[in-house]
Formats: C-alpha cells, sequence, structure tokens
C-alpha cells in the first residue's frame, strides 16, 4: 500500500498551477454519449475516477481516445447496461451515466451504488425526476432498471439542490420530448459548465447557474469541443497550503467569482488575498485567527473544503465552530487530527476545535478524499514525520498533489 511521508513545512513563496475540475469533467464525460457524432473534452484531469469514467464509456461501446488532458469519445451504438459492479462501485459519479442512457437508449441498467464513508447518499432524487419524465424505474437485486416509452418533460422539484440529480435530469431532459424545469436546482460552477457543453452540443438549456433550469429537449445533438473549468477545490486546497504553512502562494489557473466563498473564509482567518486574472495569490504570513465554518450548497462554503479548513481550524489562534450541513458522516479526518494533538470535540453535525499551538507527526490513515487532504494539510504544521496511508483516496481527486507540493518546498515522498 502506497503512503505518503511529509515533514514539516516552513514558509514558501511560490506558484502553483491546478487543473480542470474533476466534478466538472465527469459529468460532461458521461454526457459525450447524449452525441450522434465525436466529442473532445479539454483539461480533463488524470485521476482514479475519470479514468473508471473512461472505462466505463468503453464498456458501453464508446471509442475513448485520450492525448495528455485531452479526451475524445465517440459513440457510434451503445450498450445501455453498465453492469459492472466493480466499476460502479468504485466511485458514484457513474450514475450520472443514468440520464444520458435513459435520453438515448430509452431504458438503462445500471449497478446502485453502494454506500461511502462519508454518508449514505441516497440517488432517490435522480430517480423521483427521472419518473416524472415518464421512466418507470425498477430496482432489485443491487441495480436501478430504468425504462420509458420516451421522455417527456416535466416540472421538478428538487427536495434538496442535488448536485448529482441536478445534472441528470439535466442530461436526461435535453433529448425529451417538451419543456422540463427543474426547480430547487443546485447551482454549482459544474453545472454551469455541463450546461454549456450541452448547449455547445445543440442543446437548449437556460438558467443554469440560478435555482431554476429551463432544458427544452431536442431531436439530437451533435458532439463538440469543450474546456472544462478549473477545479475550485484543488484551488481551495492550495490556498489552505498557503493558510496553514505561513506562506505566499499565488494559484494559476482559477475562475476567481467560484472561489469567492473560499476567499470570504480566508479574508476572515487573516489571510491576504488578491485576484489578478486567473490567479489568486494567498498571503498567509500573518498569524492566523479561528473562524467559524458552515458548509452550504453552493455559494455558501462548499462542503468539499471542510475537512482541509477544519485541519487549519486546528492551529489557529482561537476555538471555531465547524458545522457540516450536507453530509452526515464527514467528521472522519477528526479523529486522525487528534492523534496529531489536535483538540477537537464532535457533537452530531458540529465539530468544535481549540487551535494548538502546534500538531506532532504520527502515523495516520486517509479514510476518504478530503480528508485525506486535511490530513497533508495537518502534516505540513506538524513537528517531525507524518506517514499518512490510505492516499488511492488523496489521488482520487489530487493530480500529482505530491510533485505540485515538492514544487512549492514541501518534503512529501510517495512511497510504495
Ligand atoms: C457532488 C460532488 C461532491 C460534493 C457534493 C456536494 C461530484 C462528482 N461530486 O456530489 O464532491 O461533495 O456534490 O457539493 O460532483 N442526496 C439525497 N438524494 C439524492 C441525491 C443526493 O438525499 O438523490 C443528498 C446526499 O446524500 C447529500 C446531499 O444530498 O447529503 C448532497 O448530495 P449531492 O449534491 O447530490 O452530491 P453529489 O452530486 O453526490
Amino acid at each position: 500500500m502506497s503512503k505518503f511521508v511529509v515533514e514539516k513545512a516552513r514558509a514558501m513563496d511560490g506558484s502553483v498551477t491546478v487543473g480542470g475540475s474533476k466534478n466538472a469533467a465527469l459529468p460532461i464525460l458521461a454526457a459525450t454519449i447524449l452525441a450522434d457524432s465525436s466529442s473532445t473534452i479539454n483539461d480533463v484531469p488524470d485521476l482514479a475516477d475519470i479514468g473508471s469514467m473512461l472505462e466505463l464509456l468503453r464498456c458501453l461501446g464508446a471509442t475513448v481516445s485520450k492525448d495528455k488532458n485531452s479526451v475524445t469519445v465517440s459513440c457510434k451504438k451503445l450498450l445501455c447496461d453498465v453492469t459492472s459492479y466493480e466499476l460502479v462501485s468504485s466511485f458514484r459519479a457513474s450514475f450520472l451515466l443514468m440520464g444520458p442512457l435513459l435520453a438515448k437508449c430509452k431504458k438503462a441498467k445500471i449497478s446502485l451504488p453502494g454506500g461511502c464513508p462519508i454518508g449514505a447518499r441516497p440517488v432517490d432524487l435522480h430517480l423521483k425526476g427521472l419518473a416524472y419524465m415518464g421512466a418507470k424505474i425498477n430496482q432489485g437485486h443491487g441495480y436501478v432498471e430504468a425504462k420509458c416509452k420516451k421522455l417527456t418533460g416535466a416540472d421538478i422539484y428538487l427536495d434538496f439542490p442535488s448536485v448529482g440529480a441536478t445534472e441528470n435530469l439535466m442530461m436526461a431532459a435535453s433529448l425529451a420530448d417538451g419543456q422540463t424545469v427543474i426547480e430547487n436546482a443546485a447551482v454549482e460552477p459544474e453545472v454551469v459548465d455541463l450546461a454549456n457543453f450541452i448547449n455547445s452540443m445543440g442543446g437548449n438549456i437556460s438558467g443554469a447557474g440560478t435555482d431554476t433550469i429551463k432544458v427544452t429537449g431536442v431531436e439530437s445533438l451533435k458532439g463538440s469541443s469543450h474546456t472544462v473549468i478549473p477545479d475550485r477545490i484543488e484551488a481551495g486546497t492550495f490556498a489552505a497550503v498557503a493558510a496553514i504553512t505561513g506562506s505566499r502562494i499565488q494559484i494559476n489557473n482559477v475562475v476567481t467569482e467560484h472561489l469567492k466563498p473560499i476567499t470570504a473564509k480566508l479574508k476572515e482567518i487573516g489571510a491576504d488575498v488578491k485576484e489578478s486574472g486567473g490567479s489568486l495569490t494567498v498571503d498567509a504570513r500573518a498569524k492566523i485567527k479561528a473562524a467559524n465554518i458552515k458548509t452550504l450548497p453552493y455559494p455558501g462554503f462548499p462542503t468539499d473544503m471542510q475537512a482541509p479548513y477544519t485541519a487549519i481550524m486546528s492551529v489557529a489562534e482561537g476555538t471555531s465552530i465547524i458545522v457540516e450541513t450536507i453530509f452526515e458522516n464527514r467528521f472522519l479526518h477528526v479523529p486522525e487530527l487528534m492523534r496529531m494533538g489536535a483538540k477537537i470535540k464532535i457533537d452530531g453535525r458540529a465539530a468544535v476545535v481549540e487551535g494548538v499551538k502546534s500538531l506532532t507527526g504520527a502515523k495516520v490513515r486517509a479514510t476518504d478524499l478530503r480528508a485525506g487532504a486535511a490530513l497533508v494539510l495537518a502534516a505540513l504544521a506538524a513537528d517531525g514525520e507524518t506517514e499518512i496511508s490510505g492516499i488511492e483516496h488523496i489521488e482520487r481527486g489530487y493530480s500529482e498533489f505530491d510533485t505540485k507540493l515538492q514544487s512549492l518546498g514541501v518534503n512529501i515522498e510517495r512511497m510504495e
């Protein structure tokens, strides 16, 4: 099993470039099968989850080719069943194929994604929306099977602005008969990027980025070329590296607008943040102060940043209260941070973090992607050496994390 061995970092002054967004690339790759001709997607990050999505597309009959970070998908004849439990269960975003498959083949069978360390993560909102559009849904033996004569536009109100459900329904509706209105839709930048891609293929989606999305179904879509938005979570993680190490880091290839919820929090804890074109400079050479955090759907503070920012708060001056409202079990990093000397108490969905002067290096385990990033951050502020196992979780979401940290001056080694 691979692990990271990380030494305490000194204050750094450097720059780093983030890659394309994983969470935008995954639904966009799923949407390529909606078209009758080939699409090329640029700035696709080189990550395990992306590799699994490409593998699933191949299993569905698509021809997939990759040239550095550009992926071309051509799908002349589709098979409609994604039966590989191994592939589907390895990453939840596989379920994003349900909407496009149903729209294209009028039937789809996908192995039901299982639980996940951060919570149950049901797909009821995806299925309810598809049922409103005329799909007959059957669940059994670990599969979801959906069928329809045709998908018909419908008015859908989401009980919660689920990112995945909004994306699945937008994809299904883009080839349905008539207009679909999705209310209480997710407004995340990744949803907007997917809508832009579908529109570039000839789709008719308006309102993406607001809580009411209107999709007028079209007869067919043709392949197109699209560049994925930069990864705001990767950018936020390098901003956290600056904050926890008292460094100045220029983060290139960002959409500063997408980072507002994060930069507001960075300013509150005492960092100086400057935006310039496509880059963000975080100067955290002053002492970092405690601040309360509550995760919310965009444009609130992202749940994917909660674990990394809990690591920062564990060495900030003062006490912070961190409330997780999106996922039911997203404090798995806390016991590991406590093994490194953090003072944190969990009470239901809240964590009370009392900042300590310093952490101490220890052997810790990453249990999920962002919890793993939090441990790397804590290691940068911990005396001595920290050994982080379970790094396959980290590498699902960060491409060349160790190399990028090394280029900033961090002493991090990947050990096999
Ligand atoms: C996406 C992101 C993930 C991020 C999350 C919230 C991708 C590939 N992943 O995940 O990194 O943390 O948004 O910003 O884009 N829910 C239901 N029923 C449903 C669907 C969701 O109850 O049918 C609940 C979930 O259990 C969770 C909440 O809604 O508690 C948010 O989930 P959702 O917005 O759907 O997240 P994902 O799309 O899975």
